[in-house]
């Protein structure tokens, strides 16, 4: 397995995933299949080219995608010491071979580069009892829930905040 940044070129196996999480599970991603299947391709294209506040991570089993993290600092000028995680997915005939901690784990490795980034963040549906056993394992403590934050089907799905702190050698905690 390989875990590498994604790049303008994987935009079509990149949606193709994409497409396949949200109709696995649409309220843990938030948006719905029919919005992402009409996204312009070069919309897709221009997502993946990184920016420095913005990386999306990609699992391969050679050259397949296979899953996907995005790892975001926030932007405004007095929160760019936290980042937040998103959109973690593995197709399951990949799972439990270790490509959600890898990703993860490359995330974290991102926000260490930055020697501003004090804090990561998270949103996790609260029925997504795997994904927070994976957050927890990996240091990530819940801080919160935003009750019904997600409707589908006539369902309303709670939402849990989760955070991590990344240690610094220097300043308040
Ligand atoms: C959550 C998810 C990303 C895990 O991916 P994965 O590649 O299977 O994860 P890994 O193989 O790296 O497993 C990491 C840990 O996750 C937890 N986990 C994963 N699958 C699990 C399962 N079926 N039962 C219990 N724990 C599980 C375990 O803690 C595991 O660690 P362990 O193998 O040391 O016990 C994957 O199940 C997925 O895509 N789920 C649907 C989408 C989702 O929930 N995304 C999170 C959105 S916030």
């Amino acid at each position: 397995m390989e875990i590498r940044e994604l790049k303008s070129f994987d935009a079509t196996s990149y949606r193709e995933l994409r497409v396949q999480a949200l109709a696995e599970w649409p309220p843990g991603f938030g948006s719905l299949v029919g919005e992402e299947k009409e996204k312009a391709m070069e919309e897709t294209e221009s997502f993946l080219t990184g920016t420095t506040d913005r990386k999306l991570f990609g699992a391969f089993a050679g050259s397949m995608l296979t899953g996907t993290v995005r790892y975001s600092r926030y932007s405004g000028s007095n929160e760019g010491h936290r980042a937040y995680i998103a959109g973690l997915y593995v197709d399951p005939g990949h799972r439990r071979k270790g490509a959600g901690r890898a990703l993860l784990e490359k995330a974290i490795d991102e926000s260490k580069k930055d020697q501003t980034i004090r804090r990561i963040n998270l949103t996790v549906v609260s029925d997504q009892s795997m994904a927070i056993r994976l957050y927890q394992s990996l240091g990530f403590v819940e801080c919160g829930i935003d009750y019904e934050a997600f409707s589908a089907r006539g369902l309303f799905f709670d939402e849990i905040l989760m955070t991590k702190q990344i240690e610094r050698s220097t300043g308040n905690s």
